[in-house]
């Protein structure tokens, strides 16, 4: 088993963040501003995960409105004063950090985050194939409340989850 840790992320971590976006969801591309703005508004909800000293992955979340996934790749301004769940906004993991239970621990602080926000549930938009990971751990696909203008800049494939905290 490698040697790793999640530990909450911070704004230098940002551009390690940012690069493997780019590499890990190459096809859903965001800015460094974007991950920069969720540390900044919340940053219980972002992590990086490390292994040997080296940042190999990432977790970034926050409070927000079930059925509204905010659009790819746009700043959100502010959080909603009345946020009713978990926005698991990304994880994602270089190659080499998957396949030994690290993005299932990430689900884990994804949503000991959601309840120490006092929200009861995690929403996100599976994308890049990764609808099966998400319903292994719990996830459930449902539609998005508020017409298709977040969930269709993640692409055709994109789907709509959300499971209990
Ligand atoms: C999705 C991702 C985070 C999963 O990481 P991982 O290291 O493979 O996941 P883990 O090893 O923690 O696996 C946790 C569990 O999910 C299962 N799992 C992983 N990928 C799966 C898949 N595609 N379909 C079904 N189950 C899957 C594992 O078998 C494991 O099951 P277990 O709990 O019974 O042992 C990783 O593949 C990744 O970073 N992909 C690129 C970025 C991406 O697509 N992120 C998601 C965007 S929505």
């Amino acid at each position: 088993m490698p040697n790793y840790q999640w530990r909450r992320a911070v704004p230098d971590d940002v551009p390690h963040i940012a690069e493997i976006s780019s590499i890990a969801l190459a096809g859903y591309p965001e800015e460094p501003a974007i991950f920069h703005e969720l540390l900044a508004l919340a940053p219980g909800g972002c992590f990086v995960m490390e292994m040997d000293g080296v940042i190999v992955g990432y977790l970034v979340g926050h409070p927000w409105m079930k059925g509204r996934p905010p659009a790819l790749n746009q700043t959100i301004g502010t959080l909603p004063e009345r946020p009713d769940c978990w926005y698991l906004h990304d994880l994602s993991l270089l190659e080499e950090a998957r396949g030994f239970g690290a993005a299932r621990e990430a689900v884990q602080l994804a949503a000991e985050a959601a309840r120490a926000a006092g929200l009861d549930d995690v929403a996100l938009v599976a994308v890049n194939g990764a609808g099966g990971f998400w319903r292994a751990q719990g996830f459930e696909p449902l539609e998005p409340q508020a017409g298709p203008d977040g969930i269709a800049s993640y692409g055709d494939d994109a789907i709509y989850m959300e499971r209990r905290a």
